[in-house]
């Protein structure tokens, strides 16, 4: 760790972590989070460095951040004997220099994998994974708050038995790949909270009714099984054109708030590409569903934390590469640049900040 000044950022993590200052500080949706006992936060990544107003953005309404990329398994480790931490490390100290929780994410997903490990064979996988999260959950052991050991557990459109979702790790491993995994995370840091982030369990379809399932039961057999598991996170990319049922998710909240772990929604968005109208009347909808959804998170004691998928609509993950492969896959075709975050394109509060900031204050009341 070189170039990363171990104190700086155990400075911040320490100031993080303290009751903020009781002086009056212009209103913040960390800081009205912050007021009912909530983390608020954002997805982070290198766009921070190159745009110094977004990145003050950040640090104005954040108390958390997750590293939306840079300690992925391809972006750190691009071949298998090469490790290229140097990005996370920046964001890492950017973040503990602002004061804000790190969340790491995320150590092991059976998506997303770089082809070199695609061509490993089962035993190879198994030792990489191992000397994998040794090493990057080790190097910023301390300084994480949270990690997201494993990331989306179950996909059942794979059609395998107990609707788990394939991948190399999988293929290398079966399921224990999970318990595996939490136990050589707590053997490389100590301190991080280690939690199972999950997606699709905010839809009402049979595949977000197949997933709550099976992490219920998947959480049920970690903690029988004495492994470190700490936390739940939920992902919240909020599909309005999807079924959505308010007590469904909120009887799915109390089961898993049943089983004594934090939930955190680690990457709150809302997809505005089922609605209609001029800019203004799609803002409003976004909106109404973030206040909806949250306001059910809300009323539930053990959901600690919401972090969205980014702050800006500049930086949304639905303008982004990624996500124009899969609506190429799917045959989507946007008509308009997606506005599914608080503050829009020139970094100013929409219609959603405002519905936010309503359900964090609608809180315990
Ligand atoms: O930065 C490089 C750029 O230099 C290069 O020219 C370009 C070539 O395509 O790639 C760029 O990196 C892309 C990166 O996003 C930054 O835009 C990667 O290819 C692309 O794979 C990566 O996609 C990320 C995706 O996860 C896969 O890792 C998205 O940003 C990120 O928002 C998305 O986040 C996931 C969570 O990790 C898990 N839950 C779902 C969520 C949304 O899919």
């Amino acid at each position: 760790m070189a170039n990363l000044s171990r104190r700086a950022v155990l400075a911040g993590l320490a100031a993080s972590l303290l009751p903020r200052a009781t002086a009056a500080q212009p209103s913040s949706l960390g800081a009205i989070a912050d007021a009912r006992g909530v983390w608020f936060g954002s997805a982070i990544g290198e766009e921070i460095f190159a745009d110094p107003a977004y990145a003050a953005a950040i640090a104005r309404e954040c108390r958390m951040v997750t590293i939306e990329n840079a300690v992925k398994l391809g972006f750190i480790r691009p071949e298998p004997d090469r490790f290229t931490p140097e990005m996370a490390d920046r964001l890492v100290l950017w973040a503990g220099e602002k004061h804000l929780a790190i969340r790491g994410h995320t150590l092991v997903w059976n998506d997303n994998n770089p082809d070199w490990l695609k061509r490993m064979s089962g035993r190879e996988v198994a030792r990489l994974m191992d000397a994998h999260i040794a090493e990057t959950a080790g190097r910023y052991a301390g300084l994480i708050q949270s990690w997201d050991v494993v990331n989306e557990p179950f996909y059942p459109g794979f059609g395998l038995p107990g609707g788990y979702r394939d991948g190399p790790f999988f293929a290398a491993m079966g399921k224990d790949y999970i318990a595996r995994a939490f136990h050589a995370a707590r053997a490389a840091d100590p301190i991080a909270k280690l939690t199972l982030n999950e997606a699709f369990t905010e839809e009402d379809t049979d595949l977000g009714r197949r997933v709550r399932a099976g992490l219920l039961g998947l959480v049920d057999d970690l903690l029988d099984a004495g492994v470190p598991l700490q936390g739940i996170g939920l992902q919240g990319h909020l599909k309005p054109h999807l079924p959505y049922d308010d007590q469904a998710f909120g009887k799915f909240l109390a089961a898993l708030a049943e089983r004594k772990l934090p939930i955190l929604i680690t990457e709150l968005d809302v997809s505005d590409e089922g609605f209609s109208g001029d800019q203004a009347a799609v803002d409003r909808a976004v909106a109404a569903r973030y206040r909806q959804f949250l306001t059910t998170c809300m009323a539930e004691p053990a959901v600690k934390g919401v972090i969205t998928w980014q702050l800006s609509d500049r930086y949304s993950w639905y303008r982004g590469d990624w996500y124009k492969n899969a609506q190429r896959r799917d045959h989507i075709h946007r008509l308009r640049p997606a506005r599914p975050l608080p503050l829009d394109d020139r970094l100013r509060p929409k219609a959603a900040w405002a519905a936010i900031a309503a359900a964090f204050e609608g809180r315990g009341l």
